[in-house]
């Protein structure tokens, strides 16, 4: 959702702040803003659009040594320069940015109204702007402490104020908030990545929790007052890497590291052709799982189908995959020997976490599978598996998902074994293919002028449907989501067998087809639902596996996965839909890193 960064020390601010927008500028691009004090004052700018029409007009002030700024993700008001971050008080003052919803802004801002404030935008944002306002005597930390006891909902907020020239002070209900330590120089932050370079040990504030920064020192106390005593988070991350390596875009590259991130990902994990979680210290909970609960968003979610069916399948134990927004809701029938797995790139989406924090409420174990170190998830949760698949930066997820199917497969072949309901042939022979994943992943990037070439003669469709059966139809919801969410396209996801019970009347000539082929016990059943759709008119693109090409002739396009094993397949047939969501968005004239309307870390509910 919304980025958040801020400095201070000795230091000029301003190249600190740009430069930590620019890494947090995938959480939010509707919009981005700076606040810089400058002796006595706040200077201010913001600007809708990208982070680039603010730098544009933004001139470098050498003498500041403090500010905060923000890359904002609309939830109230449209993307405009007024209602960007930061936000202020009546008089200049005060100026913050914030992450996160403010629930009762309505009522606050009638009251403050009432009491003689202006407000300048339609965000729930500046009631806080306005209520510290209110509190203020002298001492921001006081200000501050007394706004949040009015707020309801989540927030990470980072407050400055014209009267001081050093310090920052930090609050955190429900969203992020990360303090980095340097020496001399201290810095607030929603996302590690944005200070990484910068320092590696942090102070991760928890709920409910405010934080006083100068650049020589940092308080923490909890929201009554009462000090908190921290430990320092050390983090051992590569540096993001801003740069796109010779392609053209994020999503490309991020593409073509599947099998570097595959590789890293299994890495540790498989001993003596077994795969050992043992290192995990979970091997108890594991061995009395009487049904798993999978809870993720989107693109993880669809890991989580694909987690389901191989849990099911390998390790026999009933397995729910649920999207998390829902689940939340849901009357679980909990048990006190049920597991939860939570899978999120950020670790940070709000229902995930919400989701997470019921489980635990309940005495539920939970184990987190995310590719953020130090998220809340990781913290959170009883257990983490991390997804090596270093910093995803196009919003359009790609090679967290293959890593996150990889996990999903060490943890279903390891729970088979430990409940013991399993062939061990089978297992063995899975274990085994888990080691070709990446060659497989990169003989299917070969493909990819051939697929290029397909996104050319479709790119001005208005409308596709992705087929599938069993595992397949996990996939083609993620392909599905890809080609929505880059080219704008109207996809829609089907399992193969139910298209004939209503979808099917939106079948018209032409329409695309993308059908996914890799289950080879359901080709029969899918060239049969395939026939239908071709009799309507349809054109088939099969995305099928290379001993499956002889039951494909009748589609009119093929590309060709290699001889995987299918309960695997799904690692390797996503990569044709990414790249071909890549190029339908490249084609169409969109931004493919930044696609319109989304954020990368999802916050709010
Ligand atoms: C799709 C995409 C989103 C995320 C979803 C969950 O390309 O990126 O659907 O998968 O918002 O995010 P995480 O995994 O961070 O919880």
């Amino acid at each position: 959702m919304c980025g958040i960064i801020g400095y201070t020390g000795y230091a000029r601010a301003m190249p600190v702040i740009i430069d930590g927008l620019r890494k947090l500028e995938h959480r939010g691009y509707d919009s981005a803003g700076i606040a810089i004090y400058r002796e006595g004052e706040l200077e201010i700018n913001k600007k809708e659009g990208p982070l680039a029409n603010l730098l544009a007009d933004l001139e470098d002030n050498p003498d500041s040594c403090m500010g905060i700024g923000h890359t904002r993700w609309a939830t109230h008001g449209v993307p405009s320069d007024k209602n960007a971050h930061p936000h202020t008080d009546c008089k200049g003052r005060i100026a913050l940015v914030h992450n996160g919803i403010i629930e009762n802004y309505a009522s606050l801002r009638k009251e403050l109204i009432l009491e003689g404030h202006d407000f300048i935008s339609e965000t729930d944002t500046e009631v806080a702007a306005h209520l510290i306002e209110k509190f203020y005597r002298g001492s921001l930390e006081t200000a501050v402490r007394k706004t949040v006891s009015y707020l309801q909902g989540s927030f990470a907020l980072a407050v400055i104020s014209r009267d001081d020239p050093r310090t920052i002070v930090a609050a955190k209900k429900g969203s992020s908030l990360v303090i980095g330590l340097g020496e001399g120089e201290n810095y607030v932050t929603s996302d590690i990545p944005a200070i990484l370079e910068r320092a590696s040990q942090l102070y991760i504030l928890e709920d409910n929790e405010i934080a006083v920064i100068t650049p020589d020192k940092v308080s923490i106390t909890d929201f009554g007052g009462n000090p908190v005593e921290k430990e320092i988070f050390e983090v051992d991350l590569e540096p993001i890497a801003v740069e796109k390596g010779g392609y053209d875009h994020f999503m490309l590259k991020e593409i073509h590291e599947q099998p570097a991130a595959i590789r890293k990902t299994l890495q540790g994990w498989i001993k003596d052709g077994r795969v050992d979680l043992s290192a995990l210290e979970f091997d108890e909970a594991f061995k009395n799982t009487r049904k798993i609960y999978i809870v993720a968003c989107g693109t993880a979610y669809h890991a989580g189908m694909v987690g389901r069916l191989a849990i099911e399948k390998l390790a026999r134990i009933p397995v729910e995959t649920d999207i998390a927004s829902e689940f939340r809701y849901r009357d679980i029938l909990w048990h006190p020997d049920d597991l939860m797995i939570v899978i999120s790139q950020s670790g940070e989406t709000g229902d995930t976490l919400a989701a997470l924090r019921e489980a635990k409420r309940r005495g539920i174990k939970v184990l987190a599978v995310t590719n953020a170190v130090g998220s809340a998830a990781a913290r959170e949760a009883d257990r983490v598996i991390y997804t090596h698949a270093g910093p995803e930066i196009a919003v359009a997820s790609t090679k967290a998902y293959s890593t996150q199917l990889v996990v999903m497969y060490l943890i279903a072949l390891y729970l088979a074994e430990i409940k013991q309901n399993y062939d061990s042939e089978e297992i063995s022979g899975l274990v085994n293919n888990m080691f070709y994943l990446d060659a497989m992943v990169e003989q299917v990037l070969k493909e990819q002028d051939k697929i290029k070439n397909l996104a050319e003669k479709y790119r001005d469709v208005e409308s596709t449907f992705f087929l599938g059966r069993g595992i397949d139809y996990a996939v083609a919801m993620e392909g599905a989501l890809k080609l929505k969410e880059t080219s704008y396209i109207h996809a829609e996801a089907y399992p193969a067998g139910e298209i004939k019970h209503g979808p099917i009347a939106l079948i018209d000539d032409g329409v695309p087809v993308l059908a996914l082929i890799s289950q080879d016990h359901l080709v029969d059943k899918a060239m049969s639902n395939i026939k239908e759709v071709k009799a309507r008119g349809a054109v088939v693109v099969a995305i099928c596996k290379e001993n499956l090409q002889e039951n494909c002739q009748e589609c009119d396009e093929q590309i060709l996965l290699p001889q995987v094993n299918p309960i695997l397949a799904p690692v390797v047939s996503v990569v044709p839909l990414q790249i071909f969501a890549y190029y339908m968005a490249l084609f169409r004239g969109n931004n493919v890193d930044t696609p319109r309307n989304l954020t990368k870390s999802v916050t709010v509910e």
